[in-house]
């Protein structure tokens, strides 16, 4: 074989060549010659869990493509909800699709009122709304009982509209509760980001009509976060998915990733840091004390992208834009700066380490008046497509339950002692 390798095992002679496919050799290859010896690889670093025809990275290049689409094509011409039928359904819609699709997820934006009133106003009043969000995701499970026949198509089309169209209407939920002010219900004459726009922030007035250029913003925004192939939140839908719990219940586990400040935390986390460095005077001190080991630049790297995150140039473009609206963010400069000194230091360079999606992000959420809380669950809401897109092909690929190995290093078998011995 041109393309393959031979691995031998030392203690038996025996050897096996092993096909190398798509850059990979397959673990039902291992296994033939190697049964018992496992690849220790707790983070994934070298093995994929999956193929999957959804989204292609190529990191040290700097590409990301939906379905082959170039994200940069993407989120100039086309809209979230158009990249949404795209990642589910592998083609960009027909108008006739596109009029259904857009009509089916505007149609599903309503809340059950137990929802609302049972679970969104249960929470503590200074809840944190991605946990919010996590539990009430969680919670859809329980009111829509079919959820569960997951092999039937129909079914898990409907509960993926549902998803898709009650991710704004929750996340606003948790936002209204946690600042003390009335829920608004969802506004079906407005598209999605505008509606969005509508439930975050109507007061008394009949109907909210949001900045266009700021709902545009949002909706490249939301592209920019539609879908990212294996990342942490990704793997945990379809681990879930693979034991084939409801998609609620995999959406929760996804989202709850999520949360974290290594994930979809860093926009969040990135505000905090510059808030912290307080003045452009003291980033040199700041990134002393990153490369001294102390905390990290949070918004830098990427576990794939050894090179410019392409989600970071657009969303540069896109601040100016809505700063030309809103006002410049105060801690703009101070990014920059970071940037700057980032990208021209040995550090960073030999680590290949540059600013990721969240750099920036959370700097133009910040100046649309969002509080930093409800960033991570502005990403939330367009990942739930990707998600969905990602449980879609794992079942379609009729894929074994996820159980990983794992290597013990415990204790020998020993006896149990009573307690009044021990
Ligand atoms: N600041 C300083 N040093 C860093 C940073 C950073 N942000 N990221 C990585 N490094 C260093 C590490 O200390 C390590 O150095 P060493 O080789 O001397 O030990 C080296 O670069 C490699 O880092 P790893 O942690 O091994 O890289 P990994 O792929 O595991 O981590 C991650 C990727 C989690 C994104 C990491 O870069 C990080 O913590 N960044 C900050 C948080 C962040 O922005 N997360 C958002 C990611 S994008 C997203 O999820 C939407």
């Amino acid at each position: 074989m041109a393309e393959s390798v031979t691995i031998t095992d030392n203690r038996t002679g025996e050897s096996i060549e092993i096909p190398i496919v798509n850059d990979g050799i397959s673990a039902a290859e291992w296994k033939k010659l190697l049964g018992n010896i496992w690849f220790y690889d707790p983070a994934f670093t070298q093995t994929a869990s999956t193929s999957s025809a959804i989204t292609e990275i190529d990191g040290d290049n700097g590409i990301l493509r939906y379905r082959g689409y170039p994200i940069e094509q993407l989120a100039e011409h086309s809209s979230y909800l158009e990249v949404a039928y795209l990642l589910l359904h592998g083609e960009l819609p027909t108008k006739e699709q596109f009029a259904k699709w857009n009509h089916d997820v505007t149609y599903h934006t309503f809340i059950h009122e137990n929802v609302r009133k049972r679970f969104m106003e249960g929470f503590h009043y200074d809840a944190h709304p991605m946990g919010m969000l996590v539990s009430a995701v969680a919670a859809l499970s329980t009111f829509y009982l079919e959820a569960k026949n997951i092999h039937d198509e129909e079914v898990r089309e409907k509960q993926i509209i549902r998803l898709i169209a009650k991710m704004p209407t929750l996340a606003a939920c948790a936002h209204r509760f946690s600042v003390g002010q009335p829920f608004v219900y969802p506004d079906n004459s407005l598209d999605f980001p505008s509606n969005f726009l509508s439930m975050m922030w109507k007061v008394a007035e009949p109907r909210y009509d949001a900045n266009p250029a700021l709902a545009h913003a949002l909706d490249v925004l939301f592209i920019l976060h539609a879908d990212h192939e294996q990342n942490c939140g990704t793997a945990a839908m379809r681990v879930a998915g693979s034991a084939h719990a409801d998609p609620y219940s995999c959406t929760a586990a996804a989202a709850a990733t999520l949360y974290g400040p290594r994930h979809g935390g860093a926009n969040e986390a990135v505000i905090h840091m510059l808030t912290q460095i307080g003045d452009i005077t003291n980033v040199d001190d700041f990134m002393k004390s990153v490369k001294e080991g102390r905390g990290r630049l949070q918004g830098f790297g990427h576990r794939v992208y050894k090179n410019y995150d392409p989600r970071a140039k657009i969303i540069k473009q896109i601040a100016d834009e809505v700063f030309e609206i809103t006002g410049k963010n105060p801690l703009l400069d101070i990014a920059l700066r970071l940037e700057e000194v980032a990208l021209a230091d040995e550090y960073f360079v030999s680590r290949k380490l540059y600013p990721n999606v969240d750099f920036y992000s959370g700097l133009i959420y910040q100046a649309m008046g969002f509080p930093i809380e409800i960033f991570t669950v502005l990403f939330a809401i367009p990942r739930t497509a990707g998600w969905l897109a990602h449980w879609k092909e794992l079942l379609e690929q009729d894929q074994k339950i996820a159980r990983p190995r794992q290597l013990y290093i415990g204790p020998e078998v020993r006896d149990y002692v009573p307690l009044e011995q021990r």
